[in-house]
């Protein structure tokens, strides 16, 4: 067998330790798929580890960690965009590929970080940073290169659907779930990232590049959490044949004006909320940990992705994915003496001068379907003055549900409506929160067919 592929592994957290523990169960799989030997030469950790085969050099100066002569790829599992960023960097400039589950830093500083690589003639894979264990960055860059991507949407926080099923299938309480879903390694260092859809928002963002060529764009994703959501929500949606799921949509709008108005903009949503889509959608049915990205592409249509969306062995997988195609990438330096662009889709699918400026479009541009919860007084006429600012505003109601009044005499108005322009449903809202039968703020949550 030739040459040893060395690697060094950045932070010893539930991943890095995951990436130990794959490669001591798997290394006979690894070598007979690679044809090269694997061996973990250096781990960069705050804190030594007396559990560590001790031929593997521990040390806390991850920057020299990270240009190691005794190094050939580094695997950045610390998390944060900060000592991260300044680690990557580092090792890119001295050569090494780089393998990272760091979606935070790659949304918010990976346009920088991948025009370094190509600099360098290095590669920056990060597999494991979307979607846990599934291969959708993969798929997206390799399977789906001949396809025009028009949508996708997918569950790409564990923690969230973890803690959303939980509550809907056991009636469990958010704070008790999410510190369950702390405990088995799911969860960012700020569990707020889940929660509030960063995490999800930070996914999105890689994953709208590699589907339609454009920069990383984190800063206009539009992102909604999954805190405000309660139970009786949760129930409604479900009574009326649709389930709450908190999703990322990336979805490219040809348009039909120029967005004035009631006219629809062309460009791109970037939207992550929680969302009402029907209870016999394949996506609905996803529940625990587990991820899904559904992808509509052209001409192959609809495909869906599955998989444990967290977890220290779903990440492990995919970061040694990406190991292992780089490992492939040195062999064939190795024999041919050629240079490895030629040997690698680029970073995000595209090639960098490629990239689009197709605009992101605002989130008062962005067309969805609406789940409105209404409370009423309980008087002849509310329903009809609520349809009635939903019909002038040109908004379709799809279905309606009133609950008989309860104790305090309000009545609680559940009402679907058909995609609309979100400026529309704006006024729409602001009208029906003015009307003197009207008792509350109207909770609005986006419903999806996934048509
Ligand atoms: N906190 C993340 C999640 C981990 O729950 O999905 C995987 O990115």
């Amino acid at each position: 067998m030739s040459k040893s592929i060395k690697l060094a592994i950045l932070g010893l957290g539930t991943v890095g330790t995951g990436v130990i523990n794959l490669i001591n169960d798997n290394l006979d799989e690894l070598k007979r798929r690679s044809g090269r030997d694997i061996l973990i030469t250096e781990v960069g950790t705050r804190r030594q580890r007396d559990d560590i085969d001790p031929t593997i050099i521990q040390s806390s100066d991850l920057m020299a960690t990270a240009a190691s002569d005794n190094v050939d790829i580094v695997i950045e599992v610390i998390g944060g965009t900060t000592l991260a960023k300044d680690v990557i960097m580092h090792a890119i400039k001295n050569g090494k590929h780089v393998v990272t589950a760091n979606k935070a830093l790659l949304a918010e500083h990976g346009n920088e970080i991948f025009a370094f690589a190509e600099e360098h003639n290095v590669h920056v894979a990060y597999e494991a940073a979307v979607a846990g264990g599934i291969p959708i960055i993969k798929v997206m860059r390799e399977a789906l290169a001949a396809n025009r991507i028009d949508w996708l949407a997918g569950i790409i926080n564990g923690t969230g659907n973890f803690i959303m099923t939980e509550m809907r299938d056991k009636g469990r309480p958010f704070a008790d779930v999410l510190t369950e879903a702390q405990e088995l390694g799911y969860a960012e260092a700020d569990p707020t990232f889940d929660v509030e859809g960063i995490d999800a928002a930070h996914k999105l963002a890689l994953l709208a590049s590699i589907a339609f060529g454009i920069p990383l764009q984190f800063d206009k994703v539009y992102c909604e959490g999954i805190t405000g959501i309660t139970l009786q929500d949760v129930n409604y949606a479900e009574e009326l044949g649709y389930r709450i799921k908190h999703l990322g949509f990336a979805v490219r709008r040809d348009g039909q004006g120029d967005g004035s108005g009631d006219t629809s903009a062309a460009g791109i949503e970037l939207r992550v909320h929680p969302t009402l889509i029907p209870q016999n959608a394949l996506l609905a049915n996803v529940n625990g940990v587990k991820n899904a990205v559904l992808v509509n592409s052209h001409p192959l249509g609809q495909t869906l992705y599955c998989g444990d969306g967290a977890g220290a062995g779903a990440t492990a997988s995919a970061v040694m994915a990406d190991v292992m195609d780089l490992v492939r990438v040195l062999g064939s330096i190795d024999s041919n003496n050629e240079s490895t662009n030629g040997h690698h889709v680029p970073h995000l699918a595209f090639i960098p001068e490629q990239l689009s400026d197709t605009p992101i479009l605002r989130a008062e541009q962005m067309i969805t379907g609406y789940y409105l919860r209404v409370h009423a007084h309980d008087n002849p006429g509310v329903l009809a003055d609520i349809t009635r600012i939903l019909s002038d505003a040109g908004i379709n109601i799809d279905a309606i549900l009133q609950k008989p009044a309860h104790k305090l005499g309000q009545v609680p108005v559940i009402i679907l409506t058909l995609p609309v322009i979100e400026s529309q449903m704006n006024l729409a809202i602001e009208k029906i929160e003015k009307l003197d039968t009207i008792t509350d703020k109207v909770v609005r949550i986006r419903l999806d067919e996934l048509a």
